[in-house]
């Protein structure tokens, strides 16, 4: 599907970004593992999210929908050996194809094979079977790294596992696995990455330790999880908020935004590149913090300059970084962003889409192994932008065709449903 965006006069309101699809993936997988009834509010419907719930019903969960809430009726977290030999598909689901199998390797006798669309298939999956195999988990991967995965249940025992590069999805699998396991489980990242299971886990009232970096789970019998409230989205939040830096004379205020720090990293950049940004953008929260925070965040236009991401930034505004790239090329100076090769494993290979999908709208823009430098100042002429299948430049296309001089084409803006089906909508709010 192809849209154009043509360039827009100054972007104002209010707007509620849609519900967190890392938060909606984590409560619909806890909710599963839990004995009691959990009630999910503000559940995010879009492609990624409904696999979830695809998946946990193949694991024998209920699950009923009504206005925006969901209400699971879970399995616990010890039987969801009932649909051994299932298939079952993940569609497009990164975040489920990590942290599901942490679950799974752990029910012994039961045998599962995870699969999904094109692009999943591209998504290795190596990172999380080499630390499940040392659990003593049994999984196969083709060519030993990309789905389909089959995962065999086992009974797992607790490792001390250093992360080779920060990932939430990883840390997340292994935690899972580590609430099954003998002994104690420790996941130690080289960086800080979002933070959402290790809040819910301590919600579930389970015994946890952070220790910095550091974290520590211990086998349970059971979970037990009060109702969870899902904010909304800072990731699909950031996509407006670009546009609200770039277009003169814009105002944009996201209501109800999630404001965990470990999801705001865009944010702060945008606000040290100069855009006026006024909200709760703390750059740590108190370790023991186990809510959501989540409020409100009011952004505008103003001129802005060029920046350096590292690596250690780059974990908390990973989704971000296109839109990094973007704000690079209205920005007086050099914009570079290193520490970010995971960028090459999304969705597509982001490098190369941002790069190679800015350069065509008359960017001035580098790809390097692990990111990418814009020199900036002169804007953008438009153009067309292929979202590659991938939802984030799609919607990255979109917000650089509403700041360009020409306009944008972008070709695959289908794609933008599987974190934010209203996209459109909320754009062309904010537009009229
Ligand atoms: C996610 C973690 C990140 C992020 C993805 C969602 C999550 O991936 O890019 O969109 O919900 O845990 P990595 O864990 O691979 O960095």
């Amino acid at each position: 599907m192809r849209r154009r965006f043509e360039p827009a006069g100054p972007l104002r309101g209010h707007v509620t970004p849609p519900p967190d699809k890392s938060i909606s993936h984590r409560a619909a997988l806890f909710a599963a593992m839990t004995d009691e009834p959990v009630r999910i509010e503000n559940y995010l419907r879009a492609d990624d999210t409904m696999s979830t719930l695809d998946a946990i019903r193949s694991l024998g969960a209920g699950v009923q929908e009504e206005n925006g809430t969901v209400l699971v009726r879970g399995v616990g977290m010890r039987t969801a050996a009932p649909t051994t030999g299932g298939m079952l598909d993940v569609g497009n689901a990164g975040t489920l194809l990590r942290i599901l199998p942490g679950w799974l390797a752990g029910q012994p006798g039961g045998l599962w094979r995870l699969d999904g669309d094109e692009s999943i298939r591209r998504r290795p999956v190596d990172r999380i079977v080499e630390p499940l195999r040392l659990m003593g988990a049994e999984l196969e991967a083709r060519d030993g790294r990309l789905p389909p995965l089959v995962v065999k249940g086992a009974e797992l025992t607790g490792i001390d596992y250093q992360l080779p590069v920060a990932s939430a999805q990883v840390k997340s699998c292994l935690l899972l696995a580590g609430l099954l396991a003998e002994g104690h489980t420790a996941v130690t990242e080289p960086a800080q990455s979002r933070d959402h299971t290790e809040r819910i886990i301590c919600r579930a009232r389970v015994p946890f330790e952070r220790e910095g970096l550091r974290l520590l789970v211990y086998p349970v019998d059971e979970l037990e999880l009060d109702d969870v409230v899902v904010p909304g989205d800072p990731s699909s939040g950031s996509f407006l908020a670009a546009a609200a830096c770039l277009v003169p004379g814009s105002r944009v205020c996201l209501d109800a935004v999630a404001l965990n720090w470990t999801r705001t990293g865009f944010f702060r950049i945008a606000q040290r590149m100069g855009a006026v940004v006024v909200g709760e953008l703390e750059e740590r929260e108190s370790a023991s913090s186990t809510e959501e925070p989540a409020g409100e965040l009011d952004i505008a236009q103003a001129p802005l300059e060029a920046t350096t991401v590292g690596a250690d930034e780059v974990p908390l505004a990973i989704d971000e970084l296109p839109l990094v790239a973007l704000l690079g090329c209205f920005a007086e100076g050099e914009t570079v962003v290193s520490g970010a090769a995971e960028l090459r494993l999304k969705e597509s290979d982001r490098i190369a889409g941002v790069v190679d999908g800015l350069r065509a709208l008359g960017a001035d823009i580098d790809a390097t192994d692990d990111g990418f430098a814009v020199r900036g100042g002169t804007g953008l002429e438009g153009g067309t932008l292929d979202a590659r299948g991938d939802h984030r430049l799609a919607m990255l296309g979109a917000i650089a065709g509403l700041a360009s001089r020409d306009g944008v084409e972008v070709e695959g803006m289908e794609a933008a449903a599987v974190s934010y089906p209203q996209f459109e909508e909320a754009v062309a709010g904010l537009t009229s």
